[in-house]
Parts: structure tokens; C-alpha cells; sequence
């Protein structure tokens, strides 16, 4: 069989029947218009039971577009503790399959099959803990930051809260009478400091992008805790975290204490090309999973999850660009190649997890145990 040298996007077949493990058959309960490109999808609960979610994590929405089963990650905005639904926002992107597919068809009522939510972005609340929680926000990044800031607001009466939040200008503002609510119901507890590219003549705020000097300034007027009792929380454009991480590093500021969600992969960036590049070959890999074991060759050009669900495994996955680790597995064996491995901490690198869905075979005696 030949394979194509860059990865595509993982078309599942339509004809899966009815709610595997792990999936979840949702119904809409509301579409929310946010903004003229963005809704927010609020979901009943099942009769099964509630949905068990923690503040950051995602939902993959999955929905047959053209005829194929297409899968997105989309982040809750709502609060596990304050929200009686659980609700997603998307908003769209220019050409994009599945924000548009969504924001054109989806209405009340509607089905939407789901895979559990999953997700490392998030935080332990403790109603003992005393801390100042700094979340940044970008266009739709700012969804699951209002998870974290409505959980955080409601189970740690002693943090305080602030979100420094950049848009495009004031109509593109997800939430912002939400906020402006949650600034009024929490005065000095919860704080927001708008940057808008185009603001408006009368605007007093921010204006321009997101820099490292509207950060210093941001911050210098945020309540000042200690560094140790501060916690980070980004999410948007990767340029925009970039100048965060920046500052963030130049003010010392610990990398355990910063964390980071992207909803875009860098794969696509040109890379420098390293000496292991040369190392990949046809080489046959192991994946053990759900208590099989499977034995294929994977191709240069392709991944390692790629060529799974060619081989109908059905393996777990939802982002396919090393963002997400829904389908994350630890390399028991061998050495692997990814092209990115933003999705994975430190700890989990060192531990010996890797993604499949942008992993390389090196060797040839490379295992996977996927769950
Ligand atoms: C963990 C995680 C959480 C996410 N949470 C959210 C969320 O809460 N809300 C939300 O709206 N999206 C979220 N996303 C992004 C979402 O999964 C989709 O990637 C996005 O909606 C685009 O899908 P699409 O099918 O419309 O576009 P596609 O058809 O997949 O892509 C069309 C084009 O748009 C580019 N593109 C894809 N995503 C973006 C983007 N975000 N901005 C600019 N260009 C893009 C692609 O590279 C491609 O060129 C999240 C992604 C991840 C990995
Ligand atoms: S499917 Fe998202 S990281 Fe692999």
C-alpha cells in the first residue's frame, strides 16, 4: 500500500454502529451564539449518570461531515461544581471542517456522540489553598480558563482570581458579560484585564498585541502574593503563549508552576532536522492495547496510530498533532521519533510516554502499551 508523506487527517468509517467504550451519546440541551464566531454547545446529562469532568479538561466531539466521521477536542467552559450542564464553546476557523459543521447545523436537541472528557489542564482545588491563580487567554482559549476560573471562585473562597485576556477587538470577547458578572459578584477576588488589537477612540485598556510590557504592566496591577503561592494558566495563538512563556521565564517564575493548553500544533513549522530523521524506516512495532496485541509495519510518512487504524484497531485518539494524549501509550521497548510532544510534561517524557499520533518508529523492537 502506498502512503502519502505527510500525515492526514484520520477519516473514521461512518458505519461504527452505536456507543463504543468510552463514547458517549450526548444530547443538546442549547447552542449559545457568544459571539457572531463562536456558540457554546450545552449538553443534558446522561440518564446514565452525570458526565465526571475536572475543570481544563476537553470533550471530543466527533460528527460525520461529507460523509466521514470527523473528531475535534473542544475544552468545557463550565464548572463541574458550578454548572449543572456540561457545555463546550467552539468558535469557528476559517475553512475549518468540524467549527463550521458545528455552527451551522448543530440546534437543540440534537445528538452528538462524545469520548470522555480528558485532559491534563487543570488544577486540584482545595477550599484551604491561598493562592493567586493568573490565567492568560487568547480568542478561544479563554474556554477553559472560565472552567478554571468558575471552579476556582467557588471552591477556594481565600484565592484570588485574574484573567489577563486579549481579543481582536471588544465584538470578538468571549463571555464578556459573564465576566463582567463574576468581576461584580467577587470584588477582589476575581480580576480582568482586557488587550484588544483594535480598540475602540474611547477605550481606556490595553490596545495592540499581547507584549511582554503589557504584561509587566498587567501584573503590576494584580493582587501581589508570593511567587510560590502564584499558579499560571495559558491558553491561545501560539505566538501569544510564546511572549507569555517569555515573561513568565524572565520573572523567574518556576516552569511547574506554568501551565500551558494548545489548540494548535507547531508539526507543521519547519523543523531543523535531526540525526534521527535518517532512522526512519519501514520498521515493524508492537502495540499492545485493551489486552491485544498488534504487530504491523509502519511506513516513513506515517505514524505509528496512523497505521493502527488503517489496520482497523481502534485505537483511541482525538487531536492527531501530539496535543491531546488521548491516545497516549508508554514505550515499554525501543525508541520512537515524534514530531511534537507539546502534550506531554517533563515527567511523562522521562517515564517513557509517547504519543503515538506523531510517533516515528527509531529501532525495531519498539512496544507500545497503550492504556
Ligand atoms: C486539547 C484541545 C482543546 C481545544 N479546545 C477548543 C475550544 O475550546 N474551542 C475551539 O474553538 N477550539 C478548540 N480546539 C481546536 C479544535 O479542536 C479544532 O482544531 C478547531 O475547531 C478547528 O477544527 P476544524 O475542523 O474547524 O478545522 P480543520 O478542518 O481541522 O482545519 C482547518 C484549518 O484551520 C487550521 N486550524 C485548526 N485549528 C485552528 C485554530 N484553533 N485557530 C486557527 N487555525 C486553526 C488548521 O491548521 C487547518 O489549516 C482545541 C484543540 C485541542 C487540541
Ligand atoms: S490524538 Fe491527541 S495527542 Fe495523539
Amino acid at each position: 500500500m502506498a502512503f502519502g508523506l505527510f500525515k492526514k487527517k484520520r477519516e473514521e468509517k461512518s458505519e461504527i454502529p452505536s456507543v463504543k467504550a468510552g463514547h458517549l451519546n450526548l444530547t443538546v440541551q442549547k447552542v449559545v451564539n457568544e459571539t457572531a464566531d463562536a456558540i457554546s454547545i450545552y449538553f443534558e446529562q446522561p440518564t446514565a449518570g452525570k458526565i465526571n469532568y475536572k475543570s481544563g479538561q476537553f470533550l471530543t466531539l466527533i460528527a460525520e461531515i461529507n460523509g466521514k466521521k470527523e473528531r475535534r477536542a473542544y475544552s468545557l467552559c463550565t464548572s463541574p461544581f458550578v454548572d449543572s450542564h456540561p457545555a463546550v464553546t467552539v468558535k469557528r476557523v476559517e475553512g475549518g471542517l468540524m467549527s463550521n459543521h458545528l455552527g451551522d447545523k448543530l440546534k437543540a436537541g440534537d445528538q452528538l456522540e462524545v469520548l470522555e472528557p480528558i485532559g491534563n489542564f487543570t488544577t486540584t482545588f482545595d477550599a484551604n489553598n491561598e493562592r493567586h491563580i493568573i490565567l492568560f487567554g487568547g480568542g478561544s482559549g479563554i474556554t477553559p480558563l472560565m472552567s478554571l476560573a468558575k471552579s476556582a471562585l467557588n471552591q477556594e473562597p481565600k484565592s484570588k482570581i485574574s484573567l489577563i485576556y486579549a481579543n481582536r477587538d471588544a465584538n470578538s470577547i468571549i463571555f464578556k458579560t459573564t465576566l463582567e458578572q463574576m468581576e461584580m459578584e467577587n470584588p477582589g477576588r476575581f480580576k480582568v484585564v482586557h488587550v484588544l488589537g483594535q480598540a475602540p477612540s474611547d477605550w481606556k485598556g490595553h490596545k495592540g498585541f499581547l507584549t511582554q510590557e503589557i504584561i509587566k504592566q498587567a501584573l503590576e496591577t494584580l493582587p501581589h502574593l508570593t511567587p510560590d503561592q502564584t499558579e499560571f494558566f495559558m491558553c491561545g495563538p501560539g505566538p501569544m503563549m510564546d511572549i507569555v512563556e517569555q515573561s513568565l521565564s524572565n520573572l523567574d517564575i518556576p516552569k511547574a508552576q506554568v501551565h500551558k493548553e494548545s489548540f494548535t500544533s507547531d508539526a507543521g513549522k519547519k523543523k531543523e532536522k535531526s540525526a534521527d530523521d535518517n532512522k526512519i524506516i519501514a520498521r515493524e512495532v508492537t502495540v499492545i492495547y485493551d489486552g491485544e496485541e498488534y504487530k504491523y509495519t509502519v511506513e516513513p510518512g506515517e505514524t505509528i496510530l496512523e497505521k493502527g487504524l488503517d489496520q482497523d484497531i481502534d485505537l483511541p485518539f482525538s487531536c492527531q498533532s501530539g496535543l491531546c494524549t488521548a491516545c497516549r501509550g508508554k514505550c515499554v521497548s525501543g525508541k520512537v521519533k515524534m514530531d511534537e510532544d507539546e502534550g506531554l510534561s517533563e515527567a511523562e517524557l522521562n517515564e517513557g510516554y509517547v504519543l503515538p499520533c506523531v510517533s516515528h518508529p527509531l529501532t525495531d523492537d519498539v512496544v507500545i502499551e497503550i492504556g
